[in-house]
């Protein structure tokens, strides 16, 4: 197959066209390195530069503070739902909510390392929807509280940053960052796995308050211990290089080619209007998964009338170019992801999909 799909897959995701296309330029031989990115030295000043440009750029469009530091850990997200337990629960008791299924893994990843108290849980509602700030049951003595920003499973986001006052406030936002404006003062720590918005699989962005550094027990293994990484600037070991330069080339797309995080998330608002509008227009024929006012602009779940009309509509928008369709494994239906990087037309493509699927099966 040589022509690109549209691909809703919830992770590894698309990748802005343009970011590809210089990775391809490069490949064989970066400007000035004489090799590919892939084959240097994490030590060399080309890599470096890489590295910083990285930074950099989630700091500008973040307009962060110098109060907080950008490591890059391997592991993915879920390594940091144990690590940042290692690092600042160490023992003691912190509030989580349970908002869907990577909050799961998150509590399951930290319990092991202190108490998790769950102060909501949307689980008797099958994650449809979201808590308010007053439903929260808050212990004043947490060491943080954790909250997952945007669950790519269910498809519910919050649509403002939590209200959580005098809390250090820690934040899984694996499948919404950089999706739009976050003022990370209300952050002490947030992390991303890069393969749904910034890049290739394997690796997390984490953003922290410095002043927690000293929190971090001695004597966790260094890979483990958040001081370790930012004393070396996230090169104790080896890093993801080529992840680190996808994530470099996907942030000056961000900045350069859509002008920032208010524009992106106005496109990001219009892409994700096109497909609920197509479920509210549909008379029942699509059923979207959350509550309308909890909807995630990032990943649009819905189910169809029946299993096996679902399989028809994913095997159909395959075969349409309409790629990775098919729901989370353990909720079943359908899932558009819908990240930064893909393209309006990708998303009215499907939209016009749906409507004409319903009108002949419908
Ligand atoms: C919200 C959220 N958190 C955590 C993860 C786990 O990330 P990783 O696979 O990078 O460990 C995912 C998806 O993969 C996710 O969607």
């Amino acid at each position: 197959m040589s022509t690109r799909n549209f691909n809703f897959s919830a992770g590894p995701a698309t990748l802005p066209l343009p970011v590809l296309e210089q990775a391809k330029e490069d490949f064989l031989c970066y400007p000035g390195a004489g090799a590919s990115i892939m084959e240097i030295s994490h030590r060399t000043k080309t890599f470096l530069n890489v590295l910083d440009e990285a930074k950099s750029n989630i700091k500008e469009l973040l307009g962060m503070s110098d109060d907080y530091c950008i490591l890059f850990t391997p592991g993915g997200a879920t390594m940091q739902f144990t690590m940042l337990a290692m690092n600042f629960l160490n023992g003691a008791s912190a509030d989580y909510l349970h908002v869907g299924t990577w909050a799961t893994k998150a509590i399951q990843g930290a319990s092991p390392h202190g108490t998790v108290r769950k102060a909501w849980s949307g689980k008797e509602d099958n994650f449809n929807r979201l808590p308010a700030d007053d439903e929260l049951d808050l212990d004043p003595q947490a060491a943080y509280v954790h909250f997952t920003s945007n669950e790519t499973i269910q498809g519910i986001q919050f649509s403002r940053e939590s209200q959580v006052n005098g809390k250090d406030l820690f934040c899984d936002a694996s499948s919404d960052f950089l999706s739009r404006p976050t003022d990370m003062n209300k952050y002490a720590l947030l992390y991303a796995g890069a393969q749904k918005n910034i890049g290739p699989s394997g690796t997390a962005v984490v953003i922290l308050r410095k002043d927690l550094l000293e929190r971090v027990p001695e004597g966790l293994p260094p890979l483990l211990d958040y001081k370790v990484l930012y004393d070396n600037d996230s090169l104790y070991n080896t890093p993801s290089t080529f992840t680190i330069y996808i994530i470099g080339l996907v942030s000056r797309w961000l900045l350069k080619t859509v002008g920032g995080l208010e524009k992106m998330h106005a496109i990001n608002k219009n892409k994700a209007a096109l497909l609920y509008d197509a479920i509210d227009n549909s008379q029942g024929f699509y059923k979207g998964h959350a509550l309308p006012e909890y909807r995630s602009l990032m990943n649009v779940a819905f189910r169809l009338g029946s299993e096996e009309l679902e399989g028809k509509f994913i095997a159909e928008a395959t075969a349409a170019g309409l790629d990775g369709l098919k729901g989370h494994r353990s909720v079943g239906g359908c899932r558009a992801s819908i990240y930064n990087a893909m393209p309006t037309e990708g998303v009215q493509a499907l939209a016009d999909f749906m409507k004409e699927f319903q009108r002949v099966k419908g």
